[in-house]
């Protein structure tokens, strides 16, 4: 819980820094506009993360690169993206372009926050055409999504009892 927590504040404060004047922005939308997971909820595996990330590549050339940091032990890899859309005539403000990571899934157990780290990723990305803040947010932060940086544990951890647990969680909320 506390890798999800600290995910979520990081998110909120990413958000609301990129957008001071208007501070009921996108973090319902995050979870509102794209998602199915309160209806049906469920993770995405190590391979599909790398499918979802590269495919956003392919589909956001201009915004967002998939890369991997290296492997685990058991020989996974952790799979990453960077979001960020560089001035077009690269006149060197982007050596101050802040760098925000977000990182999530540290227990592998502990899932919530990778897939709302996939979510955030997944929104941004193609939000970017329709949505000023996150255009601007984008246009001045450079943002990197490490999903998950235990995908062993991940596969180790028993799916269905998470599963229960987040609908146990979020029938409290
Ligand atoms: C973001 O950057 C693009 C390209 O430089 C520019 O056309 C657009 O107006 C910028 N958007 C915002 C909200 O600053």
């Amino acid at each position: 819980m506390y890798a999800c927590a600290y995910v979520v504040v990081l998110a909120f404060t990413c958000l609301a820094a990129a957008s001071p004047v208007n501070p009921t922005i996108a973090h319902v939308e995050v979870i509102e506009e794209t998602d199915s997971f309160l209806d049906n909820a469920h993770y995405l595996n190590n391979e599909q993360i790398a499918e979802l990330f590269a495919r956003l590549s392919r589909d956001y050339p201009a915004l967002a690169q998939a890369y991997t940091i290296g492997r685990t032990t058991q020989g996974r890899e952790l799979h990453a993206l960077a979001l960020n859309a560089p001035a077009p005539n690269g006149n060197g403000d982007d050596l101050l372009r802040p760098m925000v990571k977000l990182v999530a899934n540290i227990q592998g157990d502990e899932a919530l926050g990778r897939q709302i780290v996939l979510y955030m990723a997944e929104y941004l990305a193609s939000s970017y055409q329709l949505d000023s803040q996150v255009q601007r947010l984008l246009n001045t932060t450079e943002i990197h999504f490490l999903p998950s940086c235990n995908p062993d544990g991940f596969a180790a951890a028993k799916v269905s009892q998470m599963l229960l647990l987040t609908r146990t969680m979020t029938n409290m909320a």
